[in-house]
């Protein structure tokens, strides 16, 4: 008996109905479409000074090993390869230079993933229900945006400045949802600690105290947890580290940390984690657990053994000085170029890949309007600021762009001002 075919409708689910596509895919289509174009706009890191070298080193001496090579091709377990986890804890709290008692961590707590993406979106698939609310810097991180969405939780944009999120601006947010009996919708609060995308801005001290404050006073009927995401730490160019917010909790009860060696080391390792307040522990494990039992092994045993060996420190100093100069670069164009536009400014960071700059109040950057073409025609790409607006609260700034400095050689980076500033001229 033969089975005839029919051609059936594909049923998606509602959750996947409601996923929006990514608009940065498009500007990364345009990019490899046209291998002219100097892309300013992927946030990847520097090619040229992906770790080799090391890489194979620290391979070699997991392979020497014949034991423990077949233990890093075996499966490991959910929250990660308890060696790295260890490692990642001691490296924290020496950086915080707090105890484990001080910071009431241990490494229960500490659950590794492939990629920090994969653990933001574990933690909102435990906390976040269809209606949920998430406040979030505006403008911030797109793809997080993404992850609320595909929740189908709202993001509602706060006020930001050059030093990040507004604290007062977001205890009048949750005054106003308090108001209008919103506030048990409220989940979390998300902001990238350091030398954020897309503004390379980091919170001082102050606001990352008042930040937990805020969040406790308005732990009404359910904890609201803030969501730090430190991607960007390691990068930092000048002056010195900053305490993670984490540090200030000191019940270690309201932040959620997450960090990655994609920025610091590899993306394409593709390790990074969470320190998670006991609380949550249990419920990501196990969601985890059904996904998939254990992120690749071999990666963590990789990533363990760079710490082991001591190779990521001097990889990062080598980092800092290439970007620092990169960054310089697009700074000393900026200030030639386009500093004679009229109303035309941009945040000095001092760290982390990227420069935001908020052109003329009449020009639209975003791809319906004049500039984008006229920069992609002149021989440059940029991601226009509005992708990076929550869909809620503050209003999105149409005239702004996101530069990423990482990816391109410095000639190539000031060739990019120089074609920006032609497109700007043309269309003002
Ligand atoms: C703010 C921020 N968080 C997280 C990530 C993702 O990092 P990972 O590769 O660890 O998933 C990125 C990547 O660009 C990022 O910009």
């Amino acid at each position: 008996m033969s089975i005839k075919s029919r051609s059936a409708a594909v049923q998606l689910s509602q959750r996947a109905l409601g996923i929006a596509q990514q608009p940065i895919a498009d500007l990364m289509a345009r990019a490899l479409a046209n291998p002219q174009l100097i892309s300013l706009a992927a946030g990847f890191v520097d090619q040229q000074t992906l770790p080799n070298e090391a890489t194979q080193g620290a391979l070699e001496s997991i392979f020497a090993d014949p034991q423990q090579a077949r233990a890093a091709l075996q499966y490991g377990t959910t929250p990660g390869y308890p060696p790295l986890r260890e490692a990642l804890l001691d490296r924290f709290l020496q950086c915080e230079r707090l105890t484990a008692e001080q910071a009431h961590l241990s490494v229960e707590q500490v659950v590794v993933a492939a990629g920090s993406n994969a653990l933001l979106h574990l933690v909102g698939e435990v906390l976040f229900d269809p209606g949920d609310i998430v406040l979030c810097a505006a403008p911030t991180y797109l793809v997080y945006l993404g992850t609320v969405s595909t929740h189908g939780a709202q993001a509602i944009g706060v006020t930001t400045d050059e030093h990040g999120i507004q604290p007062e601006a977001l205890d009048e947010q949750l005054a106003d949802l308090a108001r209008s009996g919103q506030l048990p919708r409220v989940k979390a609060v998300y902001v990238v600690s350091y030398f954020d995308n897309p503004c390379g801005v980091s919170l001082p001290a102050d606001r990352r105290i008042q930040l937990i404050e805020i969040c406790r006073r308005w732990s009404v009927e359910h904890r609201i947890y803030l969501i730090e995401d430190a991607a960007y730490r390691e990068l930092r160019y000048d002056g010195d580290d900053l305490p993670s917010i984490r540090h200030f909790d000191d019940a270690g009860d309201t932040v959620v940390t997450t960090g990655t060696f994609s920025k610091s080391f590899s993306p394409g390792i593709r390790v990074g984690w969470a320190l998670l307040p006991p609380a949550l522990v249990g419920p990501v494990c196990e969601h985890k657990a059904n996904i998939d039992f254990g992120s690749p092994n071999l990666m963590q045993h990789l990533m363990a053994r760079v710490l082991e060996m001591g190779l990521l420190d001097g990889h990062i100093e080598r980092l800092r000085d290439g970007y620092r100069t990169k960054l310089q670069t697009m700074l000393d164009a900026a200030d030639e170029l386009l500093a004679p536009i009229e109303e035309i400014d941009w945040i000095r960071p001092s760290g982390g890949l990227y420069v935001w700059a908020r052109l003329p109040e009449s020009i639209r950057t975003g791809p319906s309007g004049k500039l984008f073409d006229r920069a992609v025609a002149e021989g440059v790409l940029y991601v226009p600021g509005e992708y990076f607006y929550p869909p809620a609260g503050m209003p999105t700034a149409y005239n702004t762009i996101r530069l990423s400095f990482g990816v391109q050689p410095c000639e190539s980076i000031r060739l990019g001002i120089e074609a920006l500033a032609r497109a700007i001229e043309q269309t003002a």
